[in-house]
């Protein structure tokens, strides 16, 4: 038996016996106490009712049948009431159970979740680990104490250090101790903040020091309270590199543009206002910065452009176009005048957005003025050489011509002399004499009309043409077309003689150069002009000789130019290699409406009809040079 049953055997058997005796209540409280004894003690109902069998067996039974009865249901009743804790404690512990059951229902669902927790919270932190890892940005974590509490790898990589040596650390252990001051200045600063900040850090790399743009933000628990600091630092060396090299470029090319002086360099915002001005522009202009910035480009023009509206023109045009040039005349800050030569060029930002203009503006008033000098001497050469062509044109019909002619005469007539006739040796020679002095004469006779056609003066432009493209069809073996409309002869004299001059030229040009079989000559009217054409199918050249160089040894096409440029008109060369070349002049035209003047073609005759002439048929021989004059009289 166990020592527990022993002992409260001791205790159950005279409080049985007491109550069998005497049936109170406070003997019933007593079995009950001791119930609950019995099951604090570890004792189960088996050994309740082995204790109540031993000790109901220890008392002595009554005598009579009837009181033994008795007997028999109060010791059932302490019984009862031994056990009732029994009952009351089985009620609990069922009740207990269904409560530890609910529990461990309640905490199955829990570990459940937490497990749901921890595997998200494991997946977010491969994620996490991930991120920073990949990122190209150094990233850390530092407690609140400046300890790291974690790196990524490009943190590893930059410093050239592992995690393991920096989790833990604090920066005045890893960095420099200027470095890591001002770390600690900058993390400080976000930690009483409390709030996101951004710092420009400059950092020792294992390559050399960086600057990087840092993002520090504290980190807080759930319970609001900051437990750690976050940094993110993108590296912004390269393009700092760059920020300096482009500003230093700039800072070259704004002195290099504010310190030129040959030229006005100047920015405009788009409504024309003057946003830059170099010291050109004050030298060339009159104005100085201060008094031009923000002041419209408008007072640069006269006022006769500014009625035309050409400072905004000028702006169109440059927008339209993508950039415009041109010429004219400007005024400075006193009001007096240049010649100016302006190039003005739109200039965009990122998706083509207009920022303004930049205009060069060059001082030509000494160019222009050479210019003028040059095309006035131009014009008194080319007009004293005209009249001097004329003169001499004319002392050779005159007098040369005459005095040959009178030597003729008398050669003639001492061919019939006596005496002459008489020595066949005389005669042979005065014959021999007559041939040379034909020869000369018809030369003298071409030299002279090239000099200067009496036509030209007597008949007209065609018909000066007409015979000069005779000649020189005859002359040089080409076929020659000329097809004129009449209204040529209502050009003036300069005019004509610069029409005559260039046909001449041009033909020259032909047979010295083209190693062509046709030439076109075509006057005809177009749109306010009057147009001299002459075109060849000969080789042409690739590169239009330079008829602007002075310079040059040859004088043709820069005479013609000249003389075109004297009459106000257009001089332009087309080559076209292997096709040909033409050369072409217009002038303004536009003579006076019932004039009595037949009109004729109106447009290039490069389709030659029935007003085409031909003056000359003959084959192209091969030889390009000029050939022996055929024999005329005049
Ligand atoms: N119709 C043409 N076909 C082919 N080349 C030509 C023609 N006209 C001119 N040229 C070329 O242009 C150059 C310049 O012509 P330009 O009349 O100025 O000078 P030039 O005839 O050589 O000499 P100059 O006229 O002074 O006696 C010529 O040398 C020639 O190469
Ligand atoms: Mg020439």
């Amino acid at each position: 038996m166990k020592a527990e049953l022993r002992a409260l055997a001791r205790r159950y058997t005279p409080a049985l016996e007491k109550f069998l005796d005497r049936p109170h209540e406070a003997a019933l409280e007593r079995a009950y106490d001791l119930g609950r004894h019995a099951i604090s003690s570890g004792l189960g109902i088996l050994d309740m009712a082995r204790l109540h069998y031993d000790a109901f067996a220890k008392v002595p039974p009554p005598a009579s049948g009837k009181r033994r009865a008795h007997h028999l249901r109060r010791a059932g009743a302490f019984f009862l009431e031994l056990l009732s804790p029994f009952e009351a404690a089985h009620r609990g512990f069922s009740e207990l159970a269904d409560r530890l059951q609910e529990r461990n229902r309640r905490l199955e669902r829990e570990i459940a979740e937490r497990r749901q927790a921890q595997r998200a919270a494991e997946d977010s932190e491969a994620q996490l680990r991930g991120i920073l890892d990949h990122s190209p940005a150094v990233i850390f974590l530092k407690d609140t104490q400046g300890r790291y509490l974690r790196v990524n790898r490009q943190f590893e990589k930059s410093f050239g250090i592992i995690a393991s040596q920096v989790v833990g650390r604090r920066d005045h252990q890893l960095f420099s101790r200027n470095q890591a001051s001002k770390f600690l200045a900058n993390d400080r600063k976000v930690l009483r903040q409390g709030a996101p900040m951004d710092f420009e850090e400059i950092a020792r790399y294992r390559d050399g020091l960086h600057t990087s743009i840092v993002s520090k933000f504290p980190v807080r628990g759930p319970n609001g309270r900051i437990y750690a600091l976050c940094g993110v630092a993108t590296d912004i060396t390269a393009r700092k590199r760059m920020e300096e090299a482009l500003r230093q470029s700039e800072e070259r090319f704004r002195l290099l543009v504010s310190n030129v002086k040959d030229y006005a360099i100047y920015m405009l915002y788009p409504d024309g206002r003057v946003a830059s001005w170099n010291a050109g522009a004050e030298r060339i202009k009159g104005w100085r910065r201060d008094e031009i910035i923000g002041k419209h480009y408008g007072r640069f023009f006269t006022a006769a452009d500014l009625r035309n509206r050409a400072p905004r023109a000028d702006l169109e045009k440059a927008l339209r176009a993508g950039r415009y040039e041109g010429e004219g005349w400007r005024v400075r800050k006193d009001g007096s005048r240049f010649w100016a030569n302006v190039i003005v060029t739109p200039v965009r930002g990122h998706a083509g957005k207009l920022l303004g203009f930049a205009k060069v503006t060059r001082d030509m008033t000494e160019r222009r003025l050479a210019d003028e000098a040059w095309r006035q001497l131009s014009s008194k050469i080319l007009h004293a050489q005209e009249t001097e062509r004329k003169r001499i044109s004319r002392e050779l019909h005159d007098e040369t011509g005459q005095a040959l002619t009178a030597i003729s005469v008398m050669l003639a007539a001492l061919k019939h002399d006596p005496a002459a006739a008489a020595s066949r040796s005389v005669a042979r020679k005065v014959a021999h004499t007559q041939q040379l002095l034909e020869r000369t004469m018809d030369s003298i006779h071409h030299f002279a009309r090239e000099l200067r056609p009496a036509m030209l003066d007597e008949l007209g432009l065609i018909p000066a043409l007409r015979s000069h493209a005779k000649t020189f069809a005859q002359r040089t073996g080409l076929r020659v077309r000329l097809i004129a409309n009449p209204v040529a002869e209502l050009l003036n004299n300069d005019q004509k003689t610069v029409f005559f001059r260039v046909a001449q030229e041009s033909l020259t040009n032909v047979a010295k150069h083209a190693r062509a079989s046709r030439v076109n000559l075509s006057i005809y009217k177009s749109a306010g002009n009057l147009i001299m054409e002459i075109s060849d199918n000969g080789r042409s050249f690739r590169d239009p000789p330079d008829a602007k160089n002075r310079h040059s040894q040859r004088l043709g096409l820069l005479g013609m130019q000249e003389r075109v440029r004297l009459i106000n008109g257009r001089f332009v060369i087309k080559p076209q290699p292997g096709a040909g070349t033409t050369v072409c002049v217009s002038v303004p035209f536009a003579p006076n409406k019932g004039s009595g003047i037949i009109t004729g073609p109106t447009r290039s005759p490069l389709n030659y009809g029935k007003n085409s002439s031909i003056v000359g048929r003959r084959s192209y021989g091969g030889a390009a040079g000029p050939q022996v004059p055929a024999r005329s009289r005049r």
